[in-house]
C-alpha cells in the first residue's frame, strides 16, 4: 500500500517535471540572440539614404528620388517584403507592432541591450510617415506599384522601375490607411515620450490630424486607389482601424474624447461584434479588443466596464480559438506539429501576431489575477504563455524539419529567401548595374543559396502539414515581410527575460511539491 503510494508520488513528480520541461525547455533557445537578429532585419528593408551606423552592410542607398515626379520628398521608409514597393498600410502596421512591442517590453528590450535599435527601427518608419503626411488631409499611400515592380528582379540600388507615388486626400480618401498611420504614430509617440518629447509631440500632432481625416472622410483606401487592390486590399474595411487609432490616441493623450469614440462606436463599428481568429495588417479587431480589455485594470475606467467587458469577451474568443478551447469549428487549425495555421500564403505572419497577443494577454491575466474561460475549459496565464512559447519555439527550430524560420538563426534556416536584394550579389561587392530581367536570368533562377543572409526575417513558413520547400520561386513560403517580424520583437524580449526566470521557477515548483 505504502509502496504503491510512494510509486504514484514519484510517478506524478516525474510527469510534472516532464510537463515543465515540455512547457519551458529552459535554455533550448537563445531568445536574446533572436531579438538582436529580428531588429537587424529592419535595416535590410530600409529604403532611402542609409545612415553611417547601418549594420547590414550588403545594402546601399536606394530610392533617392522617390516622390520627385510628384514634387514631394518620399525618400525613406521600408520596402515591405522581397520587392521594392513602399506600401503604406502594411508599413504602418509594422510600426504599430514595433511600438507596441516596446511599450509592453521596454525593460526586457533594454536589458538585452536592444532598446536603441528598436527605437531606430520605429523612427525609420515614423520619419517617413511625417514626410508622407504633407497636409492635414493628404497622405502619400504608396511609392512604386506591384505590377511593374514584379516585372523586374533587381537590387533596390539598381532600381529602374516606376517610382510613381500615390496619395489619399479628400477626393480619394482612405480611412483604413489614415487610421493605421495614426495608430502607428500615436503608439510611437508613447515610445519617444521621455527620450525625445519634441519628436513625440510632433508624432501626436500628425496622428491626431490623420485620425480626423480618416474619420471625416470615411472610405476604404482600395476604393480610392486602384493600384493597391491586388496587393494590400483592405478586406476588413476601415472601422477596425478607426477604433484602433482612437484607442492608441487615447493611450497617448489621455484625452477622454478618444475613449468615448471607442466606447460609443463599439457596437456600430463592430468592436464588440466581430469575433475573430486572425490578427493582421488588414484585420485589427483582436488587437483592439485586447488593448481595450487592458483598460479594465485601471479604476478610472470603471464607468465603462460594461462595454470594456464586451470587448474583453471578444479578446477571450480570439485567445480561446488559438488555444483550441473554443467549439471545434471556431478553433484555429493546427498543423500536426502544433503550429497555428490560418492560410497557405505567408502563414507565419498570423503565428507571430498571435504569439504577441497571447503573450500580452498572459501578462494581463497575471496582473488581473484572472483566468481565460473558454467553452472547452479554462486556462491560466502560464498555460497561455506556454502556448505562445510553443509557437515561438516552432519558429526557432522546434519542428519536424528542425528548421528555423527566422533567417540567420540557429544551424538550419531557409537559404533561398524570395528577396531581390538578398538573392543578388551585394552592391558593395559588385557595383556593375544589373538590369530588370538580367536579375531573373542570372540570380533568381539559380539553385545556389542567396549570397546575402537576410538576418532576422521571418519567412512565410510551412504548409498545413509542416512541409517547407526552400526555393526562391516558392514565394508563399520563402518570402518574408516586415509585419511578420515586428511582433516577434516583443515576444523575444519577453522570453529573453524568462530565460533567467525559468530556472528559479522550476526549483520553486519542485520545492513546494
Ligand atoms: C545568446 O546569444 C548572444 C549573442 O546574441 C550571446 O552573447 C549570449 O552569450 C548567448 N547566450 C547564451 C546563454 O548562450
Ligand atoms: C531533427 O532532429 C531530431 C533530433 O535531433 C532528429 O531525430 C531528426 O531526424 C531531425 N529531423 C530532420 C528532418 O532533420
Amino acid at each position: 500500500m505504502e509502496e504503491k503510494k510512494k510509486k504514484t508520488q514519484w510517478h506524478n513528480l516525474l510527469l510534472l517535471l516532464l510537463t515543465l520541461n515540455i512547457f519551458t525547455t529552459a535554455g533550448a533557445f537563445n531568445y536574446s540572440d533572436a531579438l538582436t537578429k529580428s531588429l537587424l532585419y529592419f535595416e535590410s528593408q530600409r529604403s532611402g539614404r542609409l545612415p553611417y551606423n547601418q549594420r547590414v552592410t550588403w545594402r546601399g542607398h536606394s530610392g533617392l528620388t522617390d516622390g520627385l515626379e510628384q514634387g514631394v520628398d518620399l525618400v525613406g521608409g521600408y520596402y515591405d517584403a522581397g520587392d521594392h514597393v513602399k506600401f503604406g498600410l502594411p508599413m504602418a502596421f509594422t510600426v504599430t507592432m514595433l511600438s507596441w512591442s516596446v511599450i509592453e517590453y521596454r525593460q526586457q528590450i533594454a536589458a538585452a541591450g536592444e532598446l536603441e535599435h528598436a527605437m531606430e527601427a520605429i523612427k525609420w518608419g515614423t520619419d517617413y510617415f511625417i514626410k508622407a503626411h504633407t497636409s492635414p488631409n493628404v497622405l502619400w499611400a504608396e511609392v512604386g506599384d506591384g505590377d511593374t515592380d514584379h516585372y523586374c528582379w533587381q537590387r533596390s540600388e539598381d532600381m529602374t522601375t516606376s517610382r510613381r507615388a500615390y496619395k489619399i486626400d479628400e477626393k480619394n480618401p482612405g480611412s483604413d490607411l489614415a487610421g493605421e498611420s495614426a495608430a502607428a504614430m500615436a503608439a510611437a509617440a508613447l515610445v519617444f515620450k521621455e527620450s525625445n518629447p519634441h519628436y513625440s509631440h510632433l508624432l501626436l500632432h500628425h496622428a491626431q490630424q490623420l485620425f480626423e481625416f480618416g474619420d471625416n472622410y470615411r472610405e476604404k483606401y482600395d476604393g480610392s486607389l486602384e493600384v493597391v487592390k491586388s496587393y494590400y486590399a483592405s478586406v476588413s474595411g476601415f472601422k477596425d482601424e478607426l477604433l484602433w487609432a482612437a484607442l492608441w490616441l487615447y493611450k497617448a493623450t489621455d484625452n477622454e474624447e478618444y475613449l468615448k469614440y471607442v466606447i460609443n462606436k463599439a457596437n456600430s463599428f463592430g468592436g464588440i461584434g466581430w469575433a475573430m481568429t486572425e490578427f493582421s495588417w488588414d484585420v485589427k479587431f483582436a488587437g483592439l479588443q485586447l488593448l481595450a480589455s487592458k483598460l479594465l485594470l485601471e479604476e478610472k475606467h470603471k464607468k465603462h466596464s460594461h462595454i470594456l467587458e464586451l470587448y474583453k469577451s471578444k479578446a477571450d474568443y480570439y485567445m480561446c480559438s488559438c488555444l483550441n478551447k473554443n467549439t471545434a469549428a471556431k478553433n484555429v487549425e493546427l498543423t500536426p506539429a502544433g503550429l497555428l495555421y490560418i492560410r497557405q500564403w505567408n502563414n507565419m505572419q498570423y503565428v507571430s501576431a498571435a504569439s504577441f497577443l497571447l503573450t500580452v494577454y498572459s501578462d494581463f491575466l497575471k496582473t488581473s489575477n484572472g483566468n481565460l474561460n473558454c467553452h472547452g475549459g479554462t486556462a491560466g496565464h502560464e498555460e497561455v504563455l506556454s502556448f505562445a512559447k510553443s509557437q515561438i519555439d516552432y519558429i526557432l527550430g522546434s519542428n519536424p524539419l528542425n528548421m528555423s524560420y527566422l533567417v540567420g538563426y540557429g544551424p538550419k534556416y531557409p537559404q533561398r529567401v524570395h528577396h531581390r536584394g538578398a538573392s543578388v550579389e551585394s552592391y558593395r561587392e559588385n557595383k556593375g548595374f544589373i538590369g530588370c530581367t538580367q536579375g531573373y536570368d542570372s540570380w533568381y533562377a539559380r539553385e545556389e543559396p542567396n549570397p546575402n543572409v537576410l538576418v532576422g526575417a521571418l519567412v512565410g513558413g510551412p504548409d498545413c502539414k509542416d512541409n517547407f520547400v526552400d526555393r526562391r520561386d516558392n514565394y508563399m513560403q520563402t518570402e518574408a515581410c516586415t509585419y511578420n517580424t515586428a511582433p516577434l520583437v516583443g515576444v523575444f524580449a519577453k522570453f529573453s527575460d524568462q530565460e533567467n526566470m525559468d530556472q528559479g521557477q522550476n526549483l520553486d515548483f519542485v520545492a513546494s511539491y
